[in-house]
């Protein structure tokens, strides 16, 4: 297959590291001359990396290299079959280079995006055949993440999300497919882990480390929220929740914290700036965990009870299929468990009664339950 992206940044190459050690012929275009340079070093690095690890022979690293195509004008996207977007998260300048994309593709090519937050309508919207175009969300780093979401727009050609189930399959990756909403399935349902220790926190429930054992000792997590956010960053973190709030027409169940937004502001934004909730400088004293068990449990019954109505209303909303949305918690995030199957493990009155607690407490919208655990309640008895 003859393939294109747009975009030589983290995902751009990623992609075009999967896509070429996939055997297709990938052609790369960036409007900076600067990142596709880079691109084509760390492209070599990483193939060169795995032949020295042996999880490829020599002749595959040159091959998958070899497979890639540096270009400096769209023109050498003319005969791709498929074109996958990876710049800037801006919704003009996506649709100004979807525009330009059509201008030199053939009518077969298939358009697709990575964007993370931008509906596909939206970008689809400036093409002249909207019915071409879908998104196609790798996770980063695109090499080692499993995941990918299909996410087909009200426009998209019917069909066209199960073909491309298939070329992603092909790629040795896992895809899921998922309706054209903020966050898409893994951005969406995983928001309550991070926001609602947050609130636990801003409540002087407990400390971040508290809640970050919590987390990993009792729940299984492989991280904390706390350091987790502060791994990914509170720029992209922070962004990432309000794009979903404002997308979800001010949903109190999607709201960003005033805590996060002040680390944001403060550009303490996490391990890389060496300040975020917690503090990376050397020596610096760091907040200890509270080894209060019953505590720790109530933390994690509390978040866990919120994510899992967050998944339960993704499937009542048909945002995925019961089984995408446990695979893509699962290989998109690392959970331990599939959210669902986690709830029937804890029981859903159990579950139910923990957030209508919550409901009753606060009087916050942010707690109502997803009528699909009333309704599996209901047809339990
Ligand atoms: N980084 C992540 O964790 C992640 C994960 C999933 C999806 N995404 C999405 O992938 C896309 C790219 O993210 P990234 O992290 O790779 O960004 P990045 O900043 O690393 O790379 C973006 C690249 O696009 C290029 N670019 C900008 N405008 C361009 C244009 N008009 N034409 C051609 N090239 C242009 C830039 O020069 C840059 O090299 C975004 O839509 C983002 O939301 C990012």
């Amino acid at each position: 297959m003859k393939t294109g992206i747009i975009g030589s940044g983290a995902m751009g190459s990623g992609i075009a590291q999967v896509l070429g050690s996939a055997g297709h012929e990938v052609a790369i275009f960036d409007s900076n001359p600067a990142a596709l340079s880079k691109s084509k070093t760390s492209l070599k690095t990483s193939f060169d990396k795995l032949a020295e690890k042996g999880k490829i022979s020599n002749e595959q690293a040159q091959q998958f290299f070899d497979n890639i195509h540096y270009i400096e004008t769209l023109d050498g996207l003319a005969e791709t079959e498929l074109v996958i977007e990876a710049i800037v998260e801006d919704l003009s300048v996506k649709q100004q280079v979807f525009k330009n994309i059509e201008a030199v593709v053939g009518s077969n090519c298939i358009l697709a995006s990575n964007t993370s937050s931008l509906s596909i309508a939206s970008i689809a919207a400036a093409c002249r055949h909207p019915e071409r175009v879908i998104g196609i969300h790798f996770f980063n780093p695109a090499p080692l993440m499993a995941l990918v979401e299909i996410i087909p727009a009200v426009q998209t050609h019917e069909g066209l999300a199960e073909t491309v189930k298939s070329w992603v399959s092909s790629w040795g990756k896992l895809p899921v497919i998922t309706k054209d909403t903020p966050g898409f399935i893994v951005n969406r349902v995983a928001r309550p882990f991070y926001s609602e220790a947050i609130r636990l926190y801003e409540e002087g429930f407990a400390n971040c480390a508290t809640i970050d054992r919590a987390m990993t000792a009792i729940g299984g997590f492989k991280m904390g929220p706390f350091a987790l956010m502060d791994f990914i960053g509170h720029d992209v973190n922070y962004r990432v929740t309000e794009s979903v709030f404002h997308s979800f027409f001010f949903d109190p169940r999607f709201k960003p914290s005033l805590s996060q937004k002040r680390l944001f502001e403060a550009g303490y934004w996490g391990k890389k700036s060496g300040r975020g909730f917690y503090n990376y400088a050397e020596g610096a004293v760091q907040p200890t965990a509270n080894e209060d068990l019953a505590l720790q449990q109530k933390i994690v019954n509390r978040i866990l009870a919120m994510l899992i109505n967050e998944a339960a209303d993704a499937l009542f909303l048909n945002i995925a299929s019961r089984e995408d949305l446990e695979t893509a918690m699962t290989k998109g995030v690392n959970y331990p468990k599939g959210l669902l199957a986690w709830g029937d493990e804890i029981g859903w009155n159990n579950i139910l009664q923990q957030l209508d607690g919550l409901y009753h407490y606060y009087h916050e919208d942010r707690y109502r339950a997803s009528p699909q655990i009333r309704n599996w309640i209901k047809a339990q008895k």
